[in-house]
Parts: C-alpha cells; sequence; structure tokens
C-alpha cells in the first residue's frame, strides 16, 4: 500500500534565487499537508551523509558541496499516495526533461541545481524525514 507521507528540501539554488514562496505555494496547492518544516543549513558531513547512497556517483562531491552551499528548507508532507505525486508534482530530476508546470521545470535550472529533493520511496521519505526531524517537530 502506498504510504501518505513523504520528505522534500527546496534546495540552496531554490533559496537563494528567492523562490521559497512560490515552491510552498504549489506544495500546497498540490494538497499536501505540512507535517513539519524547517529553515536550516547542511553541514558538509551531513550531506554527505544524507547522499551516502550516492557515494560512489561521479556528482557525489559536487552534489555534497552544493548541498551545503546555503541555507535549504526541510519538510515532511502529508497526502494519500504521497511520493509517487511529489515526485510529479516536482517533475524528471534534469529540469529539461521535466513536464511544463512542474515545480522543477518553473524554478531549476540543471540537473545539479534542481530546486527541490523529492524522497523516491516510502522507505528512503520515512529514513529522510527522521533524518532531519525529531518525533516532537511533526504536526
Ligand atoms: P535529488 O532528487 O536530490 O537526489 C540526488 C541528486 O543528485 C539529484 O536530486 C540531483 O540534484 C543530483 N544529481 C543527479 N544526477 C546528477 C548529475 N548527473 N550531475 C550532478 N548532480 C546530479
Amino acid at each position: 500500500m502506498a504510504g501518505n507521507r513523504t520528505f522534500t528540501m527546496i534546495k540552496p539554488d531554490a533559496v537563494k534565487a528567492g523562490h521559497i514562496g512560490n515552491i510552498l505555494q504549489k506544495i500546497n496547492e498540490g494538497g499536501f499537508r505540512i507535517v513539519a518544516m524547517k529553515y536550516t543549513r547542511l553541514t558538509p558531513e551531513a550531506a554527505g551523509q544524507f547522499y551516502a547512497v550516492h557515494k560512489e556517483r561521479p556528482f557525489y562531491q559536487e552534489l555534497v558541496d552544493f548541498m551545503s552551499s546555503g541555507p535549504i528548507v526541510a519538510a515532511i508532507l502529508e497526502k494519500d499516495n504521497a511520493v509517487e505525486d511529489f515526485r510529479k508534482l516536482i517533475g524528471a530530476t534534469n529540469p529539461a526533461e521535466a513536464e511544463p508546470g512542474t515545480i522543477r521545470a518553473l524554478y531549476a535550472t540543471s540537473i545539479g541545481e534542481n530546486a527541490v529533493h523529492g524522497a523516491d520511496s516510502d522507505e528512503n521519505a520515512a529514513i529522510e524525514g527522521d533524518f532531519h526531524f525529531a518525533k516532537t517537530e511533526r504536526f
């Protein structure tokens, strides 16, 4: 059965470009409820740990440097079929391939600086949410 929670981050490129408000509006309009949210900055160590599954990829160091380069917004979101529906709302990893109207089509500039993160499975959504939020920070 599909779960009802996903995890997202508004990445440093979108924060820097002033898109937090527009992206949160798209998330609200997409029917997601905010369970937890924080404005924070990942240390290089935390970014490395968060993206440890990509450790062997050639872009790993670039990804860690970018994700720790400035503040992010981290959030847990709730909706039926959350993981899949959120991935539809954000569009393909490469913004050049993202459907028109998706968050990445609107706000991402490259495959690396792609404005938002969306968990790729229920299991990872839970792991990633736990990485950023205590139980007492969820409502
Ligand atoms: P995200 O959904 O956060 O999960 C892994 C991230 O790795 C992905 O978004 C991209 O930002 C990044 N990524 C994936 N492929 C590449 C690539 N070819 N070059 C640089 N970064 C990439």
